[in-house]
């Protein structure tokens, strides 16, 4: 079975409260996991790859359960790395080579932060906004409903969950004083390791 990462949801507190991360953590991330287990053990799947080398490997299961099996599977590593990479005990500015890579390709990291606020806020609908690396080059990317990055190719770096859940009990329609505050949640110490392993 696949599980959850843990996370301690009043932790992000103030920037995100206690309530919308159980909603997101609990409603979302959770029904996914645990839908995408019951179809896979639906199509006795025996658990042997993670859950990225099963975006490319989705013909293997029943015809009827595909769309469903790749949507929950797509919801839970999306959600997997919006958890993972924040932390109110993080280092939330770059550090090592991400740091090096941010600015040999932005400038500097504000000019980094600018970009991305910029795309986040271009997104229409429900979706995400990524960091990713696209043939080692960094690319900032939008994607819509629960699509992942992995589908194109592209390494997920760090994500920002932009569906409504995620943001509107505590900022209504201000995105971006929630982007903003997000930034200060990211934990660039877990980003660094992700980009160290690609
Ligand atoms: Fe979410």
């Amino acid at each position: 079975m696949y599980e959850k990462i843990k996370l301690d949801y009043s932790s992000l507190d103030p920037y995100i409260t206690e309530k919308t991360i159980y909603i997101n953590y609990y409603n979302y991330y959770g029904n996914y996991i645990d839908n995408l287990n019951k179809l896979l053990i639906k199509n006795n799947y025996d658990y042997i790859y993670s859950m990225e080398e099963l975006i490319d490997r989705i013909d293997m299961f029943n015809l009827e359960d595909r769309d469903d099996i790749l949507y929950n599977l797509m919801g839970s590593l999306n959600h997997e790395l919006f958890f993972y990479t924040m932390s109110p005990y993080g280092k939330n500015k770059p550090i090592g080579n991400i740091k090096n890579k941010i600015e040999e390709e932005f400038g500097t990291y504000d000019k980094f932060r600018e970009e991305f606020i910029k795309k986040a806020l271009e997104l229409k609908g429900s979706g995400y906004t990524f960091l990713v690396v696209n043939d080692s080059k960094l690319q900032i990317i939008n994607t819509s409903v629960e699509d992942s990055v992995l589908l194109y190719g592209f390494i997920p770096l760090l994500v920002i969950d932009m569906w409504e859940h995620a943001y509107y009990l505590d900022y209504e329609d201000n995105k971006l004083d929630y982007i903003n505050n997000w930034f200060k949640l990211i934990d660039f110490e877990k980003v660094e390791k992700i980009y160290n392993k690609k």
